[in-house]
């Protein structure tokens, strides 16, 4: 593992209820080193955001959860989640396939979705002192169960070396990571390139109401920034959603 810190500790395991549950619990009864990161070949009880289940293929998917002390400021809570999601973007970018952001947790390709993200922090006194950022990834899946699901093979019509795709993308996490201490501009424009249908006319549904607006930029406050009938709105996450066909 070519990085300094992020998945220098691997903890793997054969079967696991769920990565983020187990890092949670381990990281409150022993001291871990920051970039520890949980590894499963297998987990049964997967979680997703919103209180969804998360569920992945044994040996065909990546599922991992990384522990990290950002010490940063709730107020850029979601500049943290900027980072993770646009680290999984560009590690993909070495596998030459294009992923964007749905905001505010999912990877697509090719409007699907292909991975997830569910980070879960602990606050003190106004700051992030602990987060456990899981990861699933569907990697290897040659079908899945659901219509707008994808995985990289099913992509790329290809397998895909699931530890080379991990140590890329502990390296990619890595570099945003340190990066978010020193330059939030470039994280925060990076990220506007990678958004799903950034700049293009899109169906929201806005309190049951279909509304077409263009996709602009996701703010500091994790807010998505539309701009309906020329004029900017943001929205919270629960407040809008994709009207996909
Ligand atoms: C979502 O799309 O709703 C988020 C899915 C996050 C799933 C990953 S798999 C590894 C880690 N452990 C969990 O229980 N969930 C995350």
């Amino acid at each position: 593992m070519e990085t300094l810190f992020v998945g220098q500790n691997i903890i793997h395991l054969k079967s696991v209820d769920s990565t983020n549950t187990f890092l949670t619990n381990l990281s409150k009864n022993s001291s871990l080193v920051e970039g520890t990161l949980v590894l499963a070949h297998e987990q049964s009880q997967g979680r997703g955001q919103q209180g969804n289940k998360w569920q992945s293929e044994a040996g065909k998917s990546l599922t991992m959860s990384l522990l990290l002390f950002p010490k940063i400021d709730i107020a850029h809570q979601f500049l943290f989640n900027k980072c993770v999601s646009l680290s999984i973007c560009k590690a993909l970018e070495h596998f030459d396939i294009h992923a964007s952001i749905k905001w505010p947790n999912d990877i697509f390709i090719n409007n699907k979705k292909v991975a997830g993200i569910l980070i879960e922090n602990s606050i003190q006194k106004n700051t992030i002192s602990k987060s456990i950022v899981g990861i699933g990834m569907n990697v290897n899946n040659e079908a899945l169960d659901f219509s707008f699901a994808t995985s990289l093979k099913m992509q790329k019509s290809s397998d895909f070396d699931v530890n080379q795709l991990l140590a890329i993308l502990c390296q990619e996490l890595e570099k945003h990571y340190l990066l978010l201490k020193s330059d939030r501009t470039s994280i925060n424009e990076s990220y506007n390139n990678y958004l799903f249908r950034v700049n293009l006319l899109s169906s929201f549904l806005i309190g049951g109401m279909a509304i077409q607006g263009i996709v602009k930029e996701v703010d500091d406050m994790g807010r998505l920034v539309l701009e309906i009938d020329g004029r900017k709105q943001r929205y919270l996450w629960g407040e809008l959603r994709f009207n996909l066909s």
